[in-house]
């Protein structure tokens, strides 16, 4: 992302946190940085001892890189710290969720209740053969059921795959394959924009694509009909109905696996990050605690949907593991109308509010009167994820939806950090828009060259972290070799390699620029380039295709895709139509590509790599820099015409 470079270098404005803030603070001593420093196991062990274990870890972390192991010998469950331990306390009968559906029907789940249905669930799953280790793969939206699922699952020792349910019925059987689940979660149907949208038949496509599901669990949710194969499909009410509500909680390993989680990477085939109990607890526990400044009486908003990380960290492991009320949304955020996120945290008083950058962009353009149709004065803290966010667009979130007063979090991490990494401390740092500012204690981050060496401040270069941090993943599902090579060997196995290029300036914060792989950020979505390629090229027209990122005002990226048809096809509005619906079919509609140009050649590299850069270039209406170095460099130019006269 050339264009954001320049203009973060330029950035000069400063935001103290409030003394408001700050007096209430949970953390306000910038002590805790070399502190945490000093003795990392420490600082995480003294999180660890705040959660429930039925056996006390006898080693903090054994670190053979890149292999890491955190509280060896600690044994505990995630549902037990997520819902039993609030149980003895007065959170019993707090709100646990408040949830709200797209069409405005409403539940609210206090611990309590919360624990009932998980302890039905589990019983449920049990009834069904389900057993530790077995994978459960969870296809839903945001209705309650998503985290009882997950929940659930966690109790009796299965890892869950949760698949985004917007992913289509290709994207969905492929992970199921991976996975070797048995058992897919889904529904009948669910609500976006008003319009219903049929999941269970895109579950059945996908149980049928990808052969192996045994059970199919279909919860009631939009009450449409759909038929139901008998042996395989049951309902959910139905199971529960006769499922006692006390389910022992499996006595999990702290590296037991807890979750999978497809996430897109430099090549066509998505990878399942693996993260286990005890550590991905712990940091997701602390960095909630600890980032989002949580108090025992806040509402706290994460308007992610939980099929992507950020939801299970941020909406289902962090706030319930410390006692937290959250807030879950069903729909889109212009239902019925462009102010819904605003009414909604106007009427839960809604303290702490979490989205990400393209969201933010968006509410910026529809307009400053549906914020100010609402009493947004709750709000104390805000966060922002999933992109770098552009100094305008802070600026605004602080001003229009913070009222001035409220701290912003930018976070910088990963589905593959499993916890925040990159972040300020509400109550402590000096924000900078644009900035994540600087690691979160215990963590230690640099930007290095080429070679592994660190640039000097001020410089820009290669994100990397420098030590192991409890939430990290410890695989890739069924593939150690593409964790060692994709995350470990860019320069040595202790530096983990994130992919993203950032600078730091002279006061150590950090600026991440965004992918420098193959990998592009559309809306907060993580694609690569190669697994849309390839969606193109089952086409039967297409005889090549490449794909690029290009800069979007709203959606910080867009993918363009650049086809070259086999002999016999012509290019045509039809054609290009086909195409972008394809790759939705075979990813997700998120995944569509803005434009599709057509070209009878594609710029390459004397050994015949592709120059992306020189796409991106066209696509974002550049200059066109050197392109000598190509063996067709009379393409550029062609490309070039071909896209601005299609325009
Ligand atoms: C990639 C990870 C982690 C939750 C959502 C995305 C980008 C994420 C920031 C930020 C700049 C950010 C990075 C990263 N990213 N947060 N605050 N500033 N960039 O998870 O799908 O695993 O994507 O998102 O490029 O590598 P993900």
């Amino acid at each position: 992302m050339a264009k954001p470079i320049e203009a973060l270098l330029d950035e000069r404005r400063r935001y103290r946190p409030p003394e408001e803030f700050v007096a209430r603070a949970n953390v306000r001593d910038p002590d805790v940085y070399r502190q945490a420093d000093e003795d990392f196991e420490g600082f995480w062990s003294r999180f660890a001892g705040e959660l429930d274990w039925f056996r006390k870890w006898d080693r903090v972390l054994e670190w053979n890189p890149p292999d890491a192991r955190w509280f060896i010998g600690g044994k505990l469950n995630a549902s037990v710290n997520c819902v039993d331990r609030h149980l003895a306390t007065p959170r019993k009968n707090k709100a646990a969720i408040i949830w709200e559906g797209e069409p405005g029907d409403t539940r609210v789940l206090t611990y309590q209740e919360l624990s009932r249905e998980v302890n039905r669930f589990a019983n449920v799953l049990r009834s069904l053969g389900v057993k530790k280790g077995d994978r459960v793969t969870i296809y839903l939206p945001m209705i309650p059921e998503l985290p009882i699922s997950m929940l659930a699952c966690a109790r009796i020792g299965a890892p869950h795959s949760v698949v985004f349910g917007g992913f289509s019925p290709t994207a969905l059987a492929s992970r199921i394959e991976d996975s070797g689940s048995r058992i897919l979660i889904t529904c009948d149907g669910y609500y976006r924009r008003g319009e219903l949208i049929p999941q269970k038949a895109r579950a059945d496509e996908a149980a049928q694509k990808s052969g192996g599901i045994e059970k199919v669990i279909v919860v009631r949710r939009a009450g449409n009909d759909v038929p139901m194969q008998p042996g395989r499909d049951l309902w959910w009410h139905e199971l529960m109905e006769g499922a006692r509500g006390v389910a022992a909680p499996e006595e999990m390993d702290a590296e037991d696996m807890l979750f999978m989680m497809y996430t897109s990477g430099t090549t066509g085939k998505p990878k399942g990050v693996v993260h286990t109990t005890g550590g991905y607890l712990v940091g997701v526990y602390a960095t909630t605690k600890w980032v989002f400044d949580l108090h025992e009486e806040d509402t706290y908003w994460c308007s992610a949907d939980i099929g992507w990380i950020t939801g299970h960290s941020y909406i289902v492991y962090g706030p319930l593991s410390n006692g937290a009320t959250t807030v879950m949304y069903e729909g889109s955020p212009d239902w019925p109308d462009k102010d819904r996120l605003w009414q909604m945290v106007e009427r839960y008083r809604v303290n702490i509010f979490y989205t990400a950058p393209t969201a933010i962009r968006q509410f910026m353009q529809w307009g400053e009167q549906y914020p100010a149709r609402h009493d947004l004065s709750s709000l104390r803290l805000l966060g922002s994820v999933g992109e770098p966010i552009n100094p305008e667009a802070w600026v605004w979130y602080h001003r229009v939806i913070g009222g001035g007063r409220c701290p912003i979090v930018d976070t910088w991490w990963q589905t593959e950090t499993g916890m925040i990494m990159i972040t300020p401390l509400p109550g402590i740092t000096e924000t900078k828009p644009g900035s994540a500012t600087r690691p979160f204690p215990g963590v230690r981050a640099a930007v290095l060259d080429e070679n592994g060496q660190p640039v000097p401040p001020g410089g820009g270069g290669y994100l990397a972290l420098l030590r192991p941090w409890p939430a990290m993943l410890r695989t890739i599902w069924g593939d150690h070799d593409r964790y060692v090579a994709q995350y470990w060997s860019r320069w040595n196995r202790e530096t983990y390699y994130p992919g993203d290029g950032a600078k730091w300036d002279e006061d150590g914060y950090f600026w991440v620029l965004g992918r420098v792989d193959d990998v592009m950020n559309v809306a907060g979505h993580r694609l690569s380039t190669m697994e849309i390629e390839s969606a193109l090229v089952e086409h039967p027209a297409v005889a090549e295709a490449a794909v690029i990122g290009a800069l979007h005002p709203i959606k910080g990226q867009v993918p363009v895709a650049f086809v070259i048809l086999k002999s016999g096809h012509a290019g045509s509005p039809a054609l290009e139509q086909e195409l972008k619906q394809k790759v939705a079919e075979v990813i997700s509609p998120i995944a569509r590509p803005d434009r599709v140009v057509f070209t009878p050649d594609l710029p390459k590299t004397r050994s015949g790599k592709i120059m992306r850069r020189l796409l991106r270039d066209i696509a974002e209406g550049k200059e066109l820099g050197d392109v000598t170095t190509l063996r067709n460099p009379e393409v550029a130019e062609e490309l070039r015409m071909a896209f601005t006269s299609h325009a």
